[in-house]
C-alpha cells in the first residue's frame, strides 16, 4: 500500500474544512491521524503480536469520517474511499479497508460478529471523543450556540453525566472500557473543578486555611533555625505551596 500518498490524499479531502461549523478546521482529518494511533496501540495491547492488518487498520482510521456531516457517512465514507483509494492498494487491501469504513458507526447488539479489526478501530474511534477532546467539544459548542458559562456548567454536571453509561456500553474490550472509565474520572475531577472555580471559589480551599498557612510558616521557620540551607530560587512559597519561580501577574 501507498501510505504516504493515502496520508497526502487524506489531507486534501479533509485537512481544510470542518465537518461542523462550529468544529475546529480539519477535525476529521485529525480525528483519523489519532484514531489510527489509537487503534493501533489497542491493537498492540489487545492483540499483541498481530501487526498483520496495522496498515489496513490505519487507512481505514484516516478515511473512515470522509463523509462525515452527511447522512449515512459510513455507507457513503466506504463508497468514496472505494472511489479514490484504488490507485494505491489491492483489490484486497481495499476490500479490508472499506469493511471497517463502511460498519464503523453500527455499535448495536450485532458487534460481535464484527472482526477484531473492525471491533478495535470503533473503539479507538469512540475513545477518542472523550478525555480532553469532550472539554473542548463541549466549550466549542456552547459558544457556537450563545450559551452563557451557567449553561455549560449545568451541561457537565447534570447532562453529560447521564451518557456515560451509554457511551460505554458501546466499547468492545475491556481494556477500552478501563480507559473509558479513567477519561471518565478525569472529566468528573474537571467538572467540579469547574463548578468550584465558575462560581468564584477556590479550589481545594483548605490547603490556605489559616490553619494550613500557619503550619507551612511554622515549618519553614523551623528549618530555617535548623541551619537548613535553601537555594532561593527553588524555595517554596509559604503560601501556595508552589515554587517561587512561577512568578504571575
Ligand atoms: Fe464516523
Ligand atoms: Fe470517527
Amino acid at each position: 500500500m501507498d501510505m504516504q500518498a493515502m496520508k497526502i490524499l487524506a489531507f486534501e479531502l479533509m485537512g481544510g474544512k470542518s465537518s461542523h461549523a462550529f468544529k475546529d478546521r480539519g477535525n476529521k482529518y485529525y480525528h483519523g491521524e489519532r484514531v489510527a494511533a489509537l487503534a493501533l496501540r489497542l491493537r498492540e495491547l489487545i492483540l499483541p503480536g498481530d501487526g498483520s492488518q496495522d496498515e489496513i487498520l490505519t487507512a481505514a482510521a484516516w478515511f473512515h469520517d470522509v463523509m462525515n456531516g452527511h447522512e449515512k457517512h459510513a455507507e457513503k465514507g466506504a463508497e468514496k474511499a472505494r472511489e479514490v483509494l484504488m490507485p494505491y492498494c489491492t483489490a484486497q487491501e481495499l476490500d479490508a479497508i472499506c469493511e471497517i469504513i463502511g460498519v464503523h458507526d453500527d455499535r448495536s447488539s450485532g458487534r460481535v460478529n464484527f472482526s477484531p479489526y473492525v471491533r478495535l478501530h470503533q473503539d479507538a474511534d469512540h475513545l477518542d471523543h472523550f478525555g480532553t477532546y469532550d472539554i473542548l467539544m463541549c466549550f466549542l459548542y456552547a459558544a457556537s450556540r450563545g450559551e452563557s458559562i451557567i449553561d455549560t456548567r449545568d451541561w457537565l454536571q447534570n447532562g453529560r453525566p447521564r451518557e456515560n453509561e451509554r457511551y460505554r456500553a458501546e466499547l468492545n474490550f475491556e481494556l477500552s472500557r478501563k480507559i473509558f472509565d479513567e477519561k471518565t474520572a478525569f472529566l468528573n475531577y474537571f467538572t467540579e473543578r469547574f463548578c468550584v472555580e465558575s462560581a468564584g471559589g477556590i479550589w481545594d480551599e483548605e490547603r490556605f486555611s489559616r490553619a494550613a498557612f500557619a503550619a507551612t510558616v511554622h515549618t519553614t521557620a523551623a528549618a530555617q533555625r535548623s541551619g537548613t540551607r535553601r537555594n532561593s530560587a527553588t524555595e517554596e512559597s509559604p503560601v501556595l505551596g508552589v515554587s517561587s519561580r512561577g512568578g504571575g501577574s
